[in-house]
């Protein structure tokens, strides 16, 4: 019987960590690869579970502010999760979440969240998708068919080093719009979004950023577009492909025209956007739905409350309401208990009673609910949760409900 100790990974140790990350992924990176992943890990939190002097497990959290609706929350950004082959399903990784738990109380972070490899994993850590995507391809082998006029401003090719001064704050408002978008400084725009190569395929070229409108006396654009491309390849009669990693813009006319620059683009045949918002306008001004599919579904950002009242009283509310919701919750015991939830104008104030539920649920549904993105009604009708009060799911969706859907799209 080994006794695991679950501490602090220190500086020193950064490279032991990594190691265990590339066994665990099957990975071996290269020089330059290994010293991005290191300033990466070095800027996290990280646990580490011992077994004597050998690192047998590793949890890192970033530091992150998440948007929420009508403001933003400290969120622990779970990310580098591995666990030695050898000590597989001998508690290391339930141990490094439950100090995951205390350390988001000592420093006040309401949330936790993460992004998945296999999501059979994490719903029994009261983990849920609380945002979801599409991947939205382009046949753009002929013009992009449009039910709208594009906006017709120039396009500009903005260098990526200099696209966070650019784009940065237009980014910013649209984060403020969309619940569950992560905020972005300096070492998170190089580290995540503008890295010359990505992890996951190499042979795409570098960033590439183009804005539409403003550019003058520092006035920001009205939206940008960050993509990558793939060359066509002869020999198997491949096509080249756009890969769209964001799109932004402040009006429909905007996005038709970031839309059509994408699809026009010499040597391609194809865009592919992965992690589009599921409200996405494009999929509504697009005049063909056979250029223009959706070929596939998932779940982005899994959100874990960690402080429930603390992340209730935070979020901006969309209708009034008064509700008892009985909340189970075995990780976190502290958030366990019969809340009365009263949303008035003013805010949410939420309090213990012992007043009959309207609503029984577990921490794992209220987080798929919390941004707005799932309905608590579906969840009724998926045996989940327990309507005691005909009506009462009906009357907490409306008070949560969100202009436009949540939506994530940095994967960290
Ligand atoms: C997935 C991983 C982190 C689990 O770590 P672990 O220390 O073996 O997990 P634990 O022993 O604490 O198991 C906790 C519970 O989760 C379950 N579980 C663990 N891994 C699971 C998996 N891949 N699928 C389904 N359930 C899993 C265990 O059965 C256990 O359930 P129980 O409490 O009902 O017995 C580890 O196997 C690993 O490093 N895998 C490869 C890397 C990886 O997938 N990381 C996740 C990246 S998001």
């Amino acid at each position: 019987m080994t006794t695991l100790e679950f501490r602090t990974i220190p500086e020193a140790h950064a490279d032991r960590a990594l190691d265990l990350h590339y066994l665990v992924f099957h990975d071996d990176a290269e020089e330059e690869r290994r010293k991005a992943h290191r300033d990466i890990l070095l800027h996290c939190d990280r646990i580490g579970a011992y077994d004597g002097d050998e690192l047998v497990g590793l949890l890192g959290a970033h530091p992150l502010r998440l948007s929420v609706p009508g403001g933003e929350l400290p969120c622990a950004g779970v990310t580098f999760v591995s666990v030695a082959p050898t000590h597989r399903r001998r508690g290391v990784l339930s141990g490094m979440i439950r100090e995951l738990w205390r350390r988001c109380a000592a420093a006040e972070q309401p949330l936790a969240a993460l992004w998945v490899s296999e999501a059979a994993i994490y719903g029994r850590f009261g983990f849920d998708p609380a945002t979801r995507s599409y991947t939205i391809e382009i046949d753009s082998s002929r013009p992009l068919a449009l039910r709208i006029e594009p906006d017709d401003r120039p396009l500009r090719l903005v260098p990526p080093q200099d696209a966070p001064a650019v784009i940065g704050a237009l980014h910013e408002e649209h984060r403020a719009r969309r619940a569950g978008r992560v905020g972005r400084d300096d070492f998170w725009w190089r580290t995540h979004i503008l890295r010359e190569k990505r992890d996951e395929n190499e042979d795409l070229s570098p960033p590439r950023v183009v804005t539409i409108g403003g550019g003058r006396n520092g006035e920001p654009p009205a939206g940008y577009v960050l993509y990558r491309t793939l060359g066509s390849d002869d020999d198997n009669g491949t096509p080249g492909v756009v890969y769209v990693e964001e799109l932004e813009a402040d009006s429909p006319a905007t996005a038709a025209a970031l839309w059509r620059y994408v699809a026009s683009i010499d040597l391609t045949d194809k865009v592919r956007a992965w992690g589009r918002p599921v409200d996405d306008p494009l999929l509504h001004f697009a005049a063909d739905r056979d250029q223009v599919r959706v070929v596939q579904e998932f779940g982005a950002l899994w959100l874990r409350l960690v402080d429930v009242p603390a992340a209730l009283r935070a979020r901006a509310w969309a209708a009034p309401a008064d509700l008892v919701l009985d909340l189970t919750d075995a990780g976190v015991p502290a958030n366990a208990g019969r809340y009365r939830l009263t949303v008035a104008h003013s805010g949410a104030t939420i309090s213990l009673t012992d007043d009959a539920p309207d609503l029984s649920l577990d921490v794992r549904e209220l987080a798929a609910c919390y941004l707005g993105g799932t309905e608590l009604r579906h969840l009724v009708a998926a045996g989940l949760v327990t309507e005691h009060t005909p009506g009462a799911a009906s009357a907490l969706d409306a008070a949560l409900r969100t202009r436009e859907l949540p939506h994530t799209a940095d994967e960290f």
